[in-house]
């Protein structure tokens, strides 16, 4: 309970600061999508369990790798970038993304690419579980009828969005969003571009930058892809979905 009001504590906060510009293209309250990031100096957010809790699907090497010195990177060369633009270090991640084209053009692009890495990572930690905890292998409730509804059934989703992974040329990521109208889509974006840029709520991504996936699949990603579906973390994806609808409605 106490996690739920201070995440809407959060929103309040975000949903205020969203008055004071034009230039969003979602509510800047899209933070309560991934746990509180705090603002900066931003850190790095431990990962939700132990780096060998997703074997065989992701092996412990990659995770710690991909965790500690991947994500710890883009938490770096934000606060970095940010060292040279006090105004903008009072904005929560999500805030960041949404008012990129407001932020100095001599850290623009390092902003874009290191709040996005930031936030998109720590979406893909806490959407993915432990398989031996994974008691819940498909979407249930509402985003499990709309995703039958709008995709044909959950294989033809699954499809839909392996096959956006599979794509996606060079570095980048997949996701399942919710458009503002309320529809449900795959999309895929390039480098650490985040789909709250594009106006859309992320509910779950995959990451496709080879440092997820090469030392244990090597250039077999369709297998890297598989496996990721064994480990989704559904109950948050669905809380995700949830929030999104109150967002969009909103
Ligand atoms: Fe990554």
């Amino acid at each position: 309970m106490g996690a739920v009001i201070a995440g809407w504590l959060t929103l309040g906060r975000a949903a205020a600061a969203a008055q004071n510009t034009s230039l969003t293209t979602v509510p800047v309250n899209a933070t309560g999508l991934t746990p509180d990031l705090g603002r900066y100096p931003f850190s790095l957010p431990a990962l939700p369990y132990a780096a060998d809790a997703l074997e065989p699907a992701l092996d412990a090497q990659t995770m710690a790798l991909h965790h500690s010195k991947h994500h710890a990177a883009y938490v770096a060369n934000l606060n970095k970038a940010l060292e040279s633009a006090p105004a903008f270090q009072h904005l929560e991640v999500t805030e960041l993304i949404m008012r990129l084209s407001e932020v100095p053009a001599n850290v623009q692009e390092a902003v874009r690419n290191s709040a996005g890495g930031h936030h998109n990572h720590s979406l893909f930690w806490t959407g993915l579980t432990p398989k031996s905890l994974n008691r819940v292998p498909e979407p249930g409730g509402l985003l499990g009828a709309q995703l039958r509804g709008q995709f044909g059934s959950l294989d033809a989703f699954r499809q839909a969005l392996s096959a956006a992974a599979l794509g996606r040329f060079g570095s980048g990521w997949a996701w399942l969003v919710l458009e503002r109208t309320g529809r449900l889509r795959v999309m895929t974006t390039p480098n650490q571009d985040s789909p709250l840029a594009a106006g859309v709520y992320p509910l779950l991504g995959l990451d496709v930058w080879e440092h997820a996936y090469y030392l244990h699949y090597q250039n077999r990603r369709a297998d890297y892809v598989q496996a990721f579906w064994t480990v989704v973390n559904w109950p948050e994806v669905e809380r995700r979905y949830a929030l999104a609808l109150r967002l969009a409605a909103g």
